[in-house]
């Protein structure tokens, strides 16, 4: 039987040096050093399947337009998007953080509204309307932790790992949002369409993660 053409869309950075070991238990290997390489297609060692290397946040759409198959992605960036659009049927386990609120360390409590920067602008929009607190919001891209002591903002919402990064910059985490690791997501054309090779991906992934947990 001839497999169907399958795109995965991978997310470049450090999701990705986590996620190339669990590919290979899955049997699929890029045909050439991803980190080498300043291409983003990649053939692997399956002549059906290739691999693409995005930014994290282009991943749900490339998936939810049917142009990649598979995506794997943080699970920030599908709360972001929303998780309409496509199947998310497995949890990596992997790159696992915190989304959170934090503010400088001590701070006294604002005047007016509170002013938030983050690129997580949907995430914290939902999150402070549940709790009843009118914000201001302000996108950023990054550097998030910049803002409190420029004046931009009286706190951030941003992803939490070791914590080093708000106390290089003198803030402290507050509350938390969500639990973040990297999912899998599915076109949902593609799994109906191309479903027995990417159900063979899938048990082969899902097996992975089990044995590594083991
Ligand atoms: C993330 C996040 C923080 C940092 C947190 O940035 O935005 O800056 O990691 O990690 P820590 O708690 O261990 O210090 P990332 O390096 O993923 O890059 P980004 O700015 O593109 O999000």
């Amino acid at each position: 039987m001839t497999m169907p053409n399958l795109v995965i869309a991978l997310t470049k950075g450090r999701i990705l040096d986590e996620v190339l070991p669990l590919l290979a238990q899955a049997d699929i290997v890029p045909a050439e050093d991803i980190s080498l390489s300043r291409k983003l297609i990649f053939d692997t060692n399956l002549a059906h399947v290739k691999l693409m290397v995005i930014r994290g946040s282009d991943v749900p759409t490339y998936v939810e337009f049917g142009s990649a198959d598979i995506g794997v992605v943080g699970k920030d960036l599908l709360l972001e998007y929303g998780d309409e659009a496509f199947y998310e049927p497995l949890d990596l386990d992997i790159a696992r953080c915190r989304l959170m609120t934090a503010e400088p360390i001590g701070r006294a409590a604002p005047v007016g509204r509170l002013r938030v920067a983050t690129k997580f602008v949907n995430i914290a929009k939902r999150y402070f309307a549940e709790q009843g607190v009118q914000i201001e919001l302000i996108k950023l891209n990054g550097a998030l932790e910049l803002a409190p002591s420029m004046g931009l903002a009286d706190a951030i919402v941003d992803i939490v790992d070791t914590g080093k990064t708000l106390t290089a910059n003198g803030l402290e985490a507050k509350d938390f949002i969500a639990h973040v690791s990297s999912r899998i997501i599915v076109n949902k054309a593609s799994m109906k369409i191309k479903n027995a090779a990417i159900r063979e991906i899938l048990d082969k992934l899902s097996t992975a993660v089990a044995n590594r947990a083991a």
